[in-house]
This record gives C-alpha cells, sequence and structure tokens, in this order.
C-alpha cells in the first residue's frame, strides 16, 4: 500500500553532511524524481481515486467498519466526512501532530496518494 521513495530521498539527504556530497544528494534527489514521477508515486501525485482508495481501505476495516461505517464507540466514523478534513487529520497522524499511538502507526506507512485515494473513498460512502 504504501510508497517509501520519498523517505528513502529524505534518509540519504540526512545522512551526508559535507557540502560536496550535499550536492551529490540533491542531484541523486533530482534524479530520482526524474526516474519516479512518470511511475506515480514519490512527490507526484494525482487526485484521490474513490476505485483505488476502496482498495485501501480494507486495512482502515477492523476498526473503523466497512467503508468508515464504524459502529464501535472507540472508532471514528469516516464514512461521508469531508475530503479534506481525513486528509488533514492522515497528515497530522503521519505528521506526529496529531497524537494517536494506533493512528500514527497507521499513517506512516501512507504515501501522498494513498492519502488522497482514502479520502475519496470514504468522503464517497453515503
Ligand atoms: C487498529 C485500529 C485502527 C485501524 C486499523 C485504523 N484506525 Fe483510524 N483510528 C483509530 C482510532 C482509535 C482513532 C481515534 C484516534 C483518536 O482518538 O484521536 C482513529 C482515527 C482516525 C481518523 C480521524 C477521524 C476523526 O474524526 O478525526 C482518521 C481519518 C482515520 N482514523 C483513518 C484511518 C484510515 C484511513 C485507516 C486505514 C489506512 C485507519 N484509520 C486504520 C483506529 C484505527
Amino acid at each position: 500500500m504504501a510508497t517509501s521513495t520519498t523517505n528513502t530521498t529524505t534518509i540519504t539527504q540526512v545522512r551526508y553532511t559535507t557540502p560536496k556530497r550535499r550536492v551529490f544528494t540533491l542531484m541523486t534527489s533530482l534524479a530520482m524524481s526524474i526516474v519516479i514521477a512518470p511511475m506515480g508515486i514519490g512527490n507526484a501525485y494525482a487526485a484521490g481515486s474513490v476505485k483505488e482508495g476502496s482498495a485501501k481501505a480494507r486495512a482502515c476495516q477492523v476498526c473503523h467498519g466497512k467503508g468508515g461505517k464504524s459502529t464501535k464507540e472507540a472508532y471514528p466514523i469516516l464514512a461521508g466526512q469531508h475530503a479534506a478534513y481525513l486528509r488533514k487529520q492522515l497528515q497530522a497522524f503521519r505528521a506526529g501532530t496529531r497524537k494517536d499511538p494506533i493512528m500514527n502507526g497507521m499513517a506512516i506507512e501512507l504515501s501522498d496518494q494513498d492519502i488522497e485515494d482514502l479520502a475519496a473513498f470514504f468522503s464517497s460512502v453515503e
């Protein structure tokens, strides 16, 4: 589900600290972006797809219920929630600015595209 390409790039940037290597790293990142972009992963991502999101949402079902229609009080209802809100929460969980032991673990695995797709899907459920 998740693509860790962006993370790999970031780690490379942190590891090399000498100026010469920094230039090298920058060029590597650039090269990677050029290679990765046409594959539809990494930094380049398209608008959310309900279909893709539906498949990816299976990982959320055990807690949030089928289609995000949670029946358990501990788990928020995601069905019909606004896409912008879902996106913002998933980004916050991923960044660790919104803290929840379960959701931080779930969101760290999500790419930008995963978040777009999941937000599109859950917001589409009536
Ligand atoms: C193991 C259970 C579990 C799984 C699996 C899980 N979640 Fe959650 N999720 C939670 C809990 C618990 C909360 C409430 C966190 C809190 O209280 O802040 C939550 C909160 C959220 C919220 C915030 C809702 C709101 O109204 O603010 C979103 C969005 C969300 N989850 C999306 C997802 C998505 C997308 C997936 C699948 C990729 C997923 N969750 C998988 C347990 C889970």
